[in-house]
């Protein structure tokens, strides 16, 4: 095993050296662009979606309105709202979006190119605080908008005001809808009156808003969102009767919601309609209702008419329909529903003939995706359809086949996790080692045994070098060409099974594996574009955190558990799966089988899940405890036999902290053993929020962390010590009466206070504050006001540095170094303004920390900005820099420059950002980069350029050369130090 190690350290340094004749992207060229990075752009899962001039218009639950090509599914434009749309309407030039809140923003864009046309919040300058409550668009292109006062304004397309109507309206008066029929505006209101309540009709003239109508219905509606407008009409429901008026007569036809086949007898215990449009300008409309039987609820659904005067049946949909698997497009309506477990039926039904419904087979199981959660009729010439199923995904079918997917679930990613993968070289070596040596062979033998098989490869050395020095490059060469992003962006077809990946030699591919809110567990491979390696589904979990709880060894594949909390069943869910295929991972080890099982499901939500740093002997996974702030128990997971005891050593040091319920203290616990090796979890200190401020970051090291230097070496070759204080984190507290923020330094075993700064006139209500710590340094990014001297307006960056002593060359006793007992660090610190607001930052992770970080910022304006570590320097001169100061490698102080060539994203939009996550490369220059939200991006970054990378013009073939000698030579003399070696064992 020595030995393997030794060669493998030889092929590193190989692949080091090799790796330095390429420019890893370290800041990404024109054209790299797209190259080794790729960028998703996601828009979540439709709610609404029509098709015209085959562009597919859509509004979704992550607030986004999308134009997609109906095609191919990729995306034409969109838009990022702040709010979720209540309100969506188009015409054949422009579209309208109407947000969900207390003020309602009206937006109007430009259909083809997506273009913001003009927005309001209040269109009605005399009654300022009235609410938008509705729109249509004219037929002249004009929108016509409806107030919560009453008035009714016209705006045209560009925003201009044509004319505004105000009624006279009582406070009994509630406005509740308006329409255009044949050139006329009609205004709704409902009238509550002392004996009997009404609709009141206004009829207004287009041009000019001149009253021409005025009448009353008698009408008492349930509810007035049950009002709607259809194709004329005015429709809603009264005592389980539908009602209609055609607007600019005063006529009321009734009929019996128990006239209708499917609610036969139900109407009379029933009283929960719906009524749904379901297509605009159609005269078709679903209704719905609820019923219960033998406790359960269930639905029952028809597609009615309004045919002149008369409500009439189209559709009768029975009892296993929901409505949104129905809809309708012009004179077609089409219903979704699942036959079988691989089979969906479409249902199509032409409204204006008797002809029966047409039937056609959609092959799709729902084992990978869930249930039918939206359905869209596109268009009925060719027949196009779009499903959105419950895991997120969406799927485009062209009559029964599909034409292509989108896998939405990834614009609701909860939590993302690099994992390593193993290499093909060593996977398949250590097997033919395992067969190919019997036991009794001598170390002598055996290694006689290696050597020649050395030699035998020895010819094929060049050929191998050649080919793995020619396969990145090509890579690195390799443009847009192979595959279009959007087809990365597919879902997984039923069938497909994941194709096994391999590691390459310098560790710069390996899987993102990414758990959603919708249930899915996906599995991306960081090369080709991020195409999906495998996807799990299961049903009403929401998913919250991923563990990587084992790395890829050689002879046992990566693990992951995915944890979240099954919605419908109230319990908290672990399932374990391998990292690369996505299966539920059973163990081979039948005494632990039991306690090993890869699903657990408890009633025991746990308020926190953390990896421990033990592993459990039996299949070497790292331990995780789930603490339950209810009853205070910790729970290990696995609970075997052999990770108890593996625990058992860490218990004495098993402290956390946590933040409560309500954000008002940070309580820290010592776990301890209570009754039959129970564990509890009990409060050893605590930190208050003080009453009138609140907890707005923290920041932690990352437990991972490879840190190369115990000090900083100074210009006059003295050190500075780093304190490296493994419990320590940050805590950001706001007091926004006051105007100031407060960050704390708490020592997370004992919860003294190491260090405390409070920045005056501070922002912390327009502007989030963020935390990053690593090493012995912690950055964090807010907002200042300026009023103090000498500070700046604008976005801030400060950096605390800590070390051991206030001095050069000092140290704390190292006696005393366990847990840095009551020694307080020398802190230095530094602030520089900052050209961008931001929403989230992460910090490169290098394989052993050596390369200078650099704070990946993701900026406000959906782009991600890294700043090197340099810059971020408390050291950094503010008088002209001297000999010692350039020799230490410091830049003069100024503000964080906003450069070009610092965005990892170049030109790109990553939208919606919410996290960004890193992970070392096996080259020691290269980190792996992902940042996640609404859309997903990947990226290389090499944050110290300076050291491990060679101009273009470097004479590559000669350092080829130098290198296979240098092989050769490692391979004639290696064996003479290994003779050595063994020699001097049998001395
Ligand atoms: C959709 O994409 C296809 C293929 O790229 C293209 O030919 C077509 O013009 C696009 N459609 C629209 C409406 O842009
Ligand atoms: C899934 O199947 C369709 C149709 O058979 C095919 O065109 C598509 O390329 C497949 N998708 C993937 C990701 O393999």
């Amino acid at each position: 095993m020595y030995r393997q190690s030794n060669r493998i350290s030889i092929w590193l340094l190989i692949g080091t050296l090799l790796a330095s004749c390429i420019q890893i992207a370290h800041a990404v060229f024109e054209d790299q662009a797209g190259v080794l990075d790729w960028h998703h752009a996601w828009i979540g899962t439709p709610e609404i979606a029509t098709e015209r001039n085959g562009l597919i218009y859509t509004v979704t639950s992550r607030n986004v309105i999308a134009a997609l090509n109906a095609s191919t599914g990729e995306i034409e434009w969109r838009q990022l709202l702040e709010r979720p749309v209540a309100s969506f309407k188009m015409n054949d030039d422009a579209l309208f979006t109407i947000t969900d809140e207390k003020l309602p923003l009206l937006q109007v864009w430009d259909s083809p190119s997506g273009k913001l046309l003009w927005q309001d919040r209040k269109v009605d300058d005399l009654s300022k605080d009235a609410a938008i409550l509705d729109a249509v668009f004219l037929s002249t292109g004009d929108v016509a908008i409806l107030t919560s006062s009453g008035s009714v304004v016209i705006r045209t397309k560009d925003g201009g005001q044509h004319w505004r109507w105000v009624p006279e309206l009582s406070s009994s008066t509630t406005p509740v809808s308006l329409a255009e029929v044949d050139g006329h505006v009609y205004v709704i209101n409902e009238h509550k009156g002392v004996l009997s309540n009404s609709l009141q009709v206004h009829k207004l003239d287009t041009q000019h808003g001149i009253v021409q109508d005025e009448y009353k219905l008698s009408a008492s509606p349930k509810d007035l969102d049950l009002v709607k407008v259809i194709n004329g009409h005015v429709v809603w429901i009264e005592k389980n009767h539908i009602k209609t008026n055609a607007l600019g007569s005063s006529d009321i036809s009734t009929v019996s919601i128990d006239s209708f086949e499917a609610f036969h007898s139900k109407a009379i215990i029933s009283d929960t309609y719906a009524i749904t449009i379901l297509d605009q300008g159609s005269n078709e409309f679903l209704l719905t209702g609820q019923f219960i039987s033998d406790e359960q609820p269930y639905h029952v659904a028809a597609v009615l008419k309004v045919d002149g005067n008369a409500v009439k049946l189209t559709l009768n949909l029975g009892t296993s329909f929901y409505s949104h698997t129905v809809s309708a497009h012009g004179n077609t309506v089409a219903a979704l529903q699942r036959q079988s477990k691989n089979t969906l039926t479409l249902l199509l039904k032409h409204t204006k003939s008797d002809a029966e419904t047409a039937k056609s087979i959609i092959e799709h199981s729902s084992d990978h995706t869930g249930e039918v959660r939206y359905f869209s009729l596109l268009s009925t010439v060719p027949l196009h359809t779009l499903v959105v199923y419950d895991d997120g995904s969406m799927r485009l079918y062209h009559g029964s086949d599909l034409a292509w997917s989108r896998e939405e679930s990834l614009a609701y990613i909860a939590d993302s996790e690099f994992v390593d993968l193993p290499e093909e070289k060593l996977w398949s070596q250590m097997a033919d080692e395992t067969s190919e040596v019997p036991e009794q062979h001598s170390p002598i033998q055996r290694y006689i045994h290696r050597l020649q098989s050395d030699i035998a490869k020895l010819p094929e050395l060049p050929q191998w070098f050649l080919t793995r020095f020619s396969g990145v490059m090509e890579a690195l060469q390799k443009k847009r060409e192979l595959t279009p992003v959007y087809l990365s962006q597919q879902s997984l077809n039923d069938s497909e099974t994941p194709s096994m990946i391999y590691r390459d030699n310098f560790g710069l591919r390996k899987l993102i594996i990414s758990v959603t809110s919708t249930g899915k567990v996906v599995a991306q491979d960081t090369q080709n574009q991020g195409k999906l390696i495998w996807a799990k589904y299961y049903p009403n979990v929401q998913f919250e955190q991923v563990i990587s709880v084992r790395a890829a060894t050689v002879k046992m594949p990566p693990l992951i558990v995915a944890i979240g909390r099954n919605v419908e069943e109230g319990t908290m869910v672990l399932y374990r799966l391998n990292a690369l295929d996505g299966d539920e991972y059973y163990t081979e080890d039948a005494s632990i089988a039991e306690s090993f099982d890869p699903i657990l499901e408890t009633p025991t939500i746990a308020t926190k899940v953390f990896t421990l740093p033990v592993q459990e002997p039996d299949e070497r996974t790292q331990i995780l405890a789930l603490y339950d702030a209810g009853t205070t128990r910790v729970y290990i997971y696995p609970d075997t036999e052999g990770a108890r005891s593996a625990f058992s050593e860490f218990l004495p040091s098993f402290y956390f902290s946590l933040v409560n319920k309500d954000s008002t203290a940070i309580k820290g616990y010592q776990v301890v053993e209570g009754y039959r090796g129970s564990l509890t979890a009990s409060a050893v200190w605590n930190f208050d929020v003080p009453k009138g401020s609140t907890l707005v970051a923290l920041g932690s090291r990352s437990p991972h962390e490879k840190v190369a230097s115990l000090g900083r070496v100074l210009g006059n070759r003295n050190v500075l010590y780093k304190y490296l204080n493994p419990n320590l984190f940050a805590v950001a507290i706001a007091d926004p009466q006051a105007q100031t923020m407060t960050l704390t330094l708490l020592d997370g075993v004992k919860g003294s206070v190491l260090y405390q700064v409070t920045h005056e006139d501070v922002d912390t209500i327009h502007h989030d504050v963020h935390i990053g710590t690593s090493e012995n340094w912690i950055v964090y990014h807010y907002w200042s006001n300026g009023a103090i001297r000498g500070s700046a307006k604008a976005y801030q960056v400060s950096v605390l540095e800590l070390y051991e002593g206030s001095g050069e060359n000092e140290r704390i006793d190292s006696k005393s170094l366990s847990g840095y007992d009551n020694q307080r660090p020398h802190i230095r610190a530094d602030t520089f303004v900052f050209p961008y607001g931001v929403r989230t930052l992460g910090i490169t992770d290098t394989r052993n920390g050596v390369s200078t970080r650099e704070v990946l910022f993701g900026l406000n304006n959906n782009q991600i900005l890294g700043v090197s570590r340099r810059m971020l320097d408390s050291r950094r001169p503010r008088e002209k820099p001297n000999k010692e100061h350039q020799e230490e490698g410091l830049i003069p102080y100024g503000p964080i420059p906003d450069e070009r060539k610092m965005f990892l994203s170049y030109s790109l939009e990553v939208l919606g950002m919410e996290s960004i996550i890193t992970a070392p490369a096996l080259l020691e220059s290269t980190s792996l980069v992902f940042a996640y939200g609404l859309d997903t991006f990947f990226t290389y970054r090499a944050p110290s350029r300076q050291f491990d990378v060679l101009s273009e013009e470097f004479n590559k073939s000669q350092l080829l050369l130098t290198i296979v000698a240098l092989v050769v030579a490692i391979f004639v003399t290696g064996p003479m130090v290994r003779r050595k070696r063994v020699n001097t064992l049998w001395k």
